[in-house]
C-alpha cells in the first residue's frame, strides 16, 4: 500500500472551514459521515488504508462538495502511521475540530473458541486505532477546543451471541472513550461514543459468510449477529454523529428505546440477560 496523501481532484485548500478526519472513511457509516460533513460546512480528510479506494469515495461526492474532501491513506492500528497523518493534517490545514475514529471491524463465532490472534486482531482494529488517533490528534483538537466521536455499537453496551470477541472489544472502547472523556476536560476536548445497532448496508447477510463456523446457525451470518433489531440507514447515524459533535453530547444509543434495556441490565443483571436473549432469539 502506498501511504500518505491521496491524489484527488483538490488541491485548494478553504481555510475558513472547520476541519474534520474521518477514519474508515472510504465505505460503510464513516463515508456516509464524511459526505455529511462536507455538506454541513466542514473540510474532511477521509481515511482508508487503500488509496484507490479513498479516491473513489471522494469521486462519489457531490460535484459541489467534492472540493471540500481530501484523502490520506494509512493504517490506524500503525502508530508512525498515524502520527503521519496528523503531521499531514498539521501541515495542510493547520487546525483540527473533529475527529470520527470510525475504522471498526465484527467478528462471528464464540468467545470459547477465539484465539488470541483473533482477539489481539479486534483489538488492535477497534480500540488501539481509536487510542493512537486520539493521541495523535490531541494537540491540534486542544487549540481548538475540538471533539472526537468514537464509532461503538450496541455490542459496546450490552453482549450479543455469535460476536463474542467484537462484543469484548467493543465494551473496551466505550471504557476508553469514558475514560478519554474524563481526562481530557479540563483541556476543553470533548470525546464521545455513538453505539448504533445494525447499519443497514448492500451485502447484508454475505459479509461474514466465509467466517461462520457450519456449527453455529444460519442467523450468526445476519447483521448484528441476527440481534432482532431492524437495520439503521447510514445517513441517520451519520446525522446523529453530527449532532453530538455538534451538541457535544457524551453516548447516544440507536435505536433509542435500546437505552431502556441497557439500564435494565445494569440495575438487574439476570433481567437484562433474560431481554438480550429473547432479542437476539433464533428465528430459524
Ligand atoms: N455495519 C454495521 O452494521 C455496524 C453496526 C454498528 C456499529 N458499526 C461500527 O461502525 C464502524 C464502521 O463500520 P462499517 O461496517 O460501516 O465499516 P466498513 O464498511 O467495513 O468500512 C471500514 C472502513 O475502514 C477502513 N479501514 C479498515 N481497517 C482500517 C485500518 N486499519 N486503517 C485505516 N482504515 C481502515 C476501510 O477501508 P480499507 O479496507 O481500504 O482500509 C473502510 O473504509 C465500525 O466501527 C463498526 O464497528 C457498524
Amino acid at each position: 500500500m502506498s501511504q500518505g496523501r491521496v491524489e484527488s481532484m483538490v488541491d485548494e485548500v478553504f481555510n475558513d472551514r472547520s476541519v474534520a478526519v474521518v477514519t474508515g472513511a472510504s465505505s460503510g457509516l464513516g463515508y456516509a459521515v464524511a459526505s455529511l460533513f462536507a455538506q454541513t460546512g466542514y473540510q474532511v480528510v477521509l481515511v482508508g488504508r487503500d488509496p484507490s479506494r479513498v479516491t473513489a469515495a471522494i469521486e462519489r461526492f457531490p460535484l459541489d462538495i467534492a472540493p471540500f474532501a481530501s484523502g490520506y491513506a494509512c493504517d490506524v492500528t500503525d502508530q508512525n502511521d498515524v502520527q503521519k497523518l496528523f503531521e499531514f493534517v498539521k501541515i495542510q490545514y493547520g487546525k483540527l475540530h473533529v475527529l470520527v475514529n470510525c475504522v471498526g471491524k465484527s467478528d462471528r463465532g464464540l468467545l470459547q473458541d477465539i484465539s488470541a490472534k483473533q482477539m489481539q486482531h479486534l483489538f488492535e482494529v477497534n480500540v488501539l486505532s481509536s487510542l493512537y488517533c486520539t493521541q495523535g490528534a490531541l494537540p491540534l483538537l486542544e487549540q481548538s477546543g475540538g471533539v472526537v466521536l468514537n464509532v461503538g455499537s450496541l455490542a459496546s453496551k450490552v453482549g450479543a451471541r455469535y460476536i463474542g470477541g467484537y462484543s469484548t472489544v467493543k465494551h473496551a472502547l466505550a471504557g476508553l472513550t469514558q475514560q478519554f472523556r474524563l481526562e481530557l476536560k479540563h483541556r476543553g476536548v470533548h470525546v464521545c461514543l455513538l453505539s448504533p445497532g445494525p447499519i443497514k448496508r448492500s451485502d447484508e447477510g454475505q459479509r461474514y459468510r466465509d467466517q461462520v463456523d457450519s456449527n453455529l446457525p444460519d442467523q450468526a451470518n445476519r447483521p448484528g449477529g441476527g440481534t432482532r433489531v431492524k437495520g439503521l440507514s447510514p445517513e441517520y447515524v451519520a446525522q446523529v454523529a453530527l449532532t453530538m459533535i455538534q451538541k457535544r453530547q457524551a453516548d447516544r444509543v440507536l435505536p433509542r428505546y435500546l437505552r431502556l434495556l441497557i439500564a435494565i441490565g445494569n440495575m438487574w443483571p439476570r433481567i437484562g440477560d433474560w431481554l438480550l436473549l429473547k432479542f437476539t432469539s433464533s428465528k430459524n
